[in-house]
């Protein structure tokens, strides 16, 4: 099979995006805290009441972030992460050291879905803006994936950019998403300023955001039950689907 986007080309191979991205991302991606206020009630809701160790695969870790956060609410819960780039994963079991049995895996999505790495299947996979470097057939094969690694009940959730369905409202939300990074610096008095990471978004060849509704689609073709928008302000958004 091949594949259009390769992870070995795009800017997460650079030391130095990885180390921007994890120091500034609270900066500028619009309402974090929020975003990982609902996966936690999500979490809560769906899968932490059956007194059982939850399995959660985080696709994309970055530093850890998202397993992070999820520990903070449940800190049983027997965690694999995964990421394609070395530089992250040393960052994550960095930040997540003393939390121990938790397992590391560096790869590409391409690869995991090729060679079939994961012994055990999960009852929740969680991404949180990674899925959007695939392209459109790398994310049906992704979610065709996740879908056969989930538990039955088990969740997936996407926190992640998507594309406007018509070019006026992505304008927009890419204005909208500029003047919320701005009214936080305010707020926060920061002296650095991140306005322009809206254009740089927009201008950089590694992102390949799709329409929400076409995801939302793939989801359901692959199976899933109680797929929806779960959340969505201007391009970002949180989407998934229930097995
Ligand atoms: C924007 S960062 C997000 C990190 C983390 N999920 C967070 O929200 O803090 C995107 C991450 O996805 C990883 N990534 C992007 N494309 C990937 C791919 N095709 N396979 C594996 N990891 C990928 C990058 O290495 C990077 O760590």
């Amino acid at each position: 099979m091949v594949y259009m986007s390769k992870f070995e080309e795009s800017k997460w191979k650079n030391k130095q995006s990885a180390l921007e991205f994890i120091e500034n991302a609270d900066m500028y991606i619009l309402e974090r805290q929020r975003l990982f206020a609902i996966m936690k009630s999500l979490y809560n809701h769906f899968l932490a009441d059956n007194n059982q160790t939850i399995k959660v695969l985080e696709l994309g870790c970055g530093d850890g972030r998202v397993t992070h956060e999820l520990l903070k609410v449940d800190a049983n819960l027997e965690g694999t992460l995964i990421d394609g780039s070395s530089e992250m994963i040393e960052n994550a079991k960095n930040r997540l050291k003393s939390y121990p049995g938790l397992k590391f895996i560096q790869t590409t999505f391409q690869e995991l879905v090729n060679i079939d790495l994961l012994s055990k299947n999960f009852d929740f996979v969680v991404s949180s803006l990674a899925i959007h470097h695939l392209q459109e057939d790398e994310k049906k094969i992704l979610f065709e994936y996740i879908y056969n690694h989930l538990n039955p009940k088990g969740f997936f959730l996407n926190i992640d950019v998507v594309l406007a369905p018509t070019e006026s409202l992505e304008n927009w939300y890419l204005k909208l998403w500029k003047e919320w990074i701005i009214e936080n610096e305010t707020r926060t008095n920061q002296l650095e300023s991140f306005k322009n990471i809206p254009d740089q978004y927009k201008n950089n060849l590694d992102n390949n955001p799709d329409k929400l509704e076409n995801q939302l689609k793939l989801l359901k073709s692959a199976g899933f039950n109680n797929v929806d928008c779960y959340y969505k302000y201007g391009i970002f958004s949180i989407y998934g689907g229930q097995k």
